[in-house]
């Protein structure tokens, strides 16, 4: 089936998973509108095929904007994907109440406004794809925290929330649960050579950017339409460990 000129919007999509999937649905045809915190980063990742919008996914406003500019760019989404989201590294009993809460109102509430504002520019056959987290299965470690575990678990109960609320007005909503992908979210992480060192070790697989984004990609294709509700997790094989 052609993608060709269907459109779709990305958030974080100036960095890592967010930008490899915006340039893999450019390179397929796509029509893309990056959206980002960081727009310089998005202005690169959209080149000059593409739309870039700042935004910020954790405020109300700034989302109801971003998303209404989305709309007017092609005249509404066929896809969404949400990759916009931050990591906590603090370990779990020692987080503070505002760590948690920066945690909540952008991976959460984020994908939330990202979700309600992106699906109102959509139609039948449009499709959404939220970037979970294989840590919503394992608690955190390796790097993540449990409070970033649990706001990725947050997000896929809330893809499956989003594809109840979606399905009768035929939009497909699903998620990708990456495993440990070599982005500067994790790099940031783990500026320690020694700590990084240790971490590949015991994780034994490290993705790319390019390899979720090939997941996120066909989850929104029209090849995938028999799926939804669902969580295709991409993770190099870590939770068979
Ligand atoms: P990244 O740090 O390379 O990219 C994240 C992007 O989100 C950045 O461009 C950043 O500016 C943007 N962003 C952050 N807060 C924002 C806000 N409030 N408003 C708008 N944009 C904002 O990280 P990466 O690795 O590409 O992560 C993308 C998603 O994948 C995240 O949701 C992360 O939780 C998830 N993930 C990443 C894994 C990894 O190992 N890298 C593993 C599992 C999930």
């Amino acid at each position: 089936m052609t993608t060709d000129g269907r459109r779709a919007a990305v958030t974080g999509a100036a960095s890592g998973i967010g930008a490899a999937t915006a340039k893999l649905l450019q390179s397929r045809g796509w029509r893309v509108v990056c959206l980002d915190r960081n727009l310089e980063g998005a202005r690169t990742t959209a080149g000059s095929k593409g739309v870039a919008i700042e935004i910020d996914v954790a405020d109300e406003a700034s989302s109801i904007k971003a998303f209404a500019e989305a709309g007017e760019v092609w005249g509404g989404l066929d896809a969404l994907v949400t990759a916009a989201g931050v990591i906590e590294t603090t370990p779990f009993l020692e987080t503070s109440v505002a760590q948690f809460r920066r945690l909540f109102d952008i991976n959460v509430i984020g994908s939330f406004l990202s979700v309600r504002e992106g699906s109102k520019l959509m139609g039948d056959g449009a499709r959404i794809c939220m970037v979970a987290s294989i840590s919503s299965y394992t608690g955190g470690g390796y790097v993540a925290s449990g409070s970033y575990a649990t706001s990725k678990g947050a997000v896929l109960t809330m893809m499956r929330s989003t594809a109840r609320a979606l399905g009768d007005r035929g939009i497909a909503v699903n998620a990708v649960a990456p495993g440990f992908i070599d982005t500067p979210f994790v790099s940031s992480a783990m500026d320690d050579p020694e700590r990084r060192q240790e971490v590949v070790a015991a994780v034994g697989k490290v993705g790319t950017a390019e390899q979720i984004a090939e997941s996120a990609a066909w989850l929104v294709s029209p090849e995938a339409e028999f799926v939804h509700g669902s969580t295709l997790i991409a993770d190099g094989g870590i939770l068979m460990r």
